[in-house]
């Protein structure tokens, strides 16, 4: 798929199919009347008979274009009611809006955007191509049927023209087309790093074991030129990882540590951590999940493959950071080695923990990487990214990641990136008085509190052993991934945090 940015009017385009994103009452909407005085009065007859009112979702579609010229057809695509910029409405739009185009079998796109302001029409630009990329990502790999047939969509002209265009506006424009071209590329490395991670994710657990995730990050550092060290489980042994290492012992795949590093080529200005729990299956271990639980387990490597492709696109855009990404890979199962409730285990930092949730496994696994990145690297900032807790679905529901830290400045500066990145996230608080939770009788601390708050008390288990180090914990058990189609999000995997995390460190 060719993305172009383009300044005539769209009433003008020759192409198989002009898709125009609409805000609202069609009526309202100054492209929507000039498309329907030149169909006479059809296009909002239309509209009205079928009840389209510009909502998220809504397509209005018509291919009785009365020998008019422009395009072959006409789809509006409803973008709801926008209360000033949304990143996040921006891009569902545009992937609503490629899969019109799909359905009605267009070549040539054109894509009306809705109306922004000059000064926004690059980021626009750039939501939009991400939207129609990430709407168009499908997971293929092991079907037979049709949904191994190539798109048929081969360029999408894009423009934020919306009337009958003046030659002002487009000399303009062409004095900005440095900086759309660079918006579309952005867009299109931020959508080639969702969609690796979705692919990451999507695998079954049997493919995408640890030893598969470290081979995945060792080509790619190979690829894109990044540090990398991977760490068996002798040599985390020998760093002390017992919790990371006691999750993974029940399995016969063997546990890895990835360590990626992007090195900028002027002096860093600071050095960042990116780390991902990566469990590749988790069946709760003796705690043992019911099946229906279960059956999305091997997504609980989200946050691994989230930072795995996140630094692989760092390292085609360019950062003015260090970053390391790591992830702590492991497959929680059941089998006469695997760890029992009672277990007392030692962390890297030196706690012990006394388990009495097998099914809490990540927070263990976690536990070890935040020591292994504050203590091998010493990063100025950390963030963590985890599918870590049914609790915090319970509390902001699947759209929304939960975001806990104490360290005011930097939660601010991550939840505006998201903002930017139209990712949904929401601040929990790390309730201090929940931590008597997690007290045990015969160790310093256990690794399960109480049902309610349960997504706090595991943010306050990451806490301990993130200590001083200004840190950022990410739960997104929720977003990682979705039963259905919703916006930008295809069925699987959603690669949720990528945008988000390349907002931040490439910004
Ligand atoms: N991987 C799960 C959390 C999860 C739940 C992710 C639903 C995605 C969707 C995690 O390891 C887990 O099992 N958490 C337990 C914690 C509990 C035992 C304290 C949970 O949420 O039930
Ligand atoms: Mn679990
Ligand atoms: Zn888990």
């Amino acid at each position: 798929m060719e993305f172009h940015y383009v300044t005539d009017s769209p009433l003008a385009t020759d192409a198989d199919l002009l898709v125009v994103c609409t805000y609202g009452d069609p009526a309202k909407d100054a492209l929507v009347r000039l498309l329907d005085q030149s169909l006479g009065g059809h296009l909002l007859e239309r509209a009205k008979a079928e009840e389209f009112a510009g909502k998220p979702g809504q397509v209005l579609y018509t291919d009785r274009m009365n020998g008019s010229g422009g395009a072959r057809a006409i789809a509006v695509v409803g973008a709801g009611e926008m209360n000033g910029f949304d990143a996040g409405k921006l891009r569902d739009v545009a992937a609503a809006a490629i899969r019109v185009a799909r359905r009605a079998g267009a070549r040539q796109v054109t894509l009306a955007l809705p109306p922004v302001s000059p000064k926004q029409s690059d980021r626009a630009v750039q939501l939009a191509v991400e939207g129609a990329l990430l709407g168009s990502y499908r997971f293929v790999k092991y079907r037979n049927d049709d949904a191994k047939k190539p798109d048929p969509i081969a360029t999408v002209k894009l423009t934020t023209e919306r009337g009958k265009g003046s030659g002002k506006k487009a000399a303009k424009a062409s004095s900005h087309s440095k900086s759309m071209k660079a918006a579309i590329e952005r867009a299109q490395r931020v959508a080639e790093a969702v969609c690796l991670a979705r692919d990451l994710i999507n695998e079954p657990a049997a493919y995408a074991t640890p030893v598969r995730l470290a081979d995945e990050a060792k080509s790619l550092a190979k690829k894109h030129g990044l540090g990398v060290k991977i760490y068996s489980p002798a040599e985390c042994e020998k760093m002390g990882m017992g919790m990371f290492l006691a999750v993974g012992q029940g399995s016969d795949e063997e546990s890895r540590l990835i360590h990626l590093t992007y090195t900028p080529s002027k002096k860093a200005k600071r050095k960042i951590a990116i780390i991902g729990k990566g469990v590749t299956f988790d069946s709760g271990g003796y705690s043992l999940k019911p099946s229906q639980s279960m059956e999305d387990m091997k997504t609980d490597m989200s946050g691994a493959a989230a930072v795995i492709a996140a630094i692989a696109a760092v390292a085609q855009i360019g950062s003015p950071y260090e970053v390391h990404a790591i992830a702590a890979c492991c497959e929680n199962l059941v089998s006469g080695r695997a760890y029992k409730l009672g277990d007392v285990l030692r962390a890297m930092d030196g706690t012990t923990v006394e388990i009495n949730n097998t099914d809490a496994e990540g927070r263990l696994t976690l536990g070890d990487a935040l020591t292994y990145a504050r203590q091998k690297v010493k990063p100025d900032e950390m963030f963590d990214f985890a599918t870590l807790t049914g609790a915090c679905v319970v509390a902001l529901g699947p759209h929304t990641a939960g975001v806990m830290s104490d360290h005011e400045a930097l939660v601010q500066a991550w939840l505006a990136a998201a903002r930017d990145a139209g990712e949904d996230m929401w601040r929990l608080p790390l309730q201090p008085k929940l931590k008597e939770q997690l007290k045990s009788g015969v160790a310093d601390m256990r690794n399960t509190g109480e049902r309610f708050g349960g997504a706090i008390t595991a943010g306050l288990f990451l806490k301990h052993f993130a200590r001083d180090t200004p840190w950022v914990h990410i739960d997104l058990a929720g977003p990682s991934s979705t039963p259905r189609e919703m916006g930008a999000w295809t069925r699987g995997g959603t690669g949720f945090a990528v945008a988000t995390m390349l907002e931040y460190l490439t910004r």
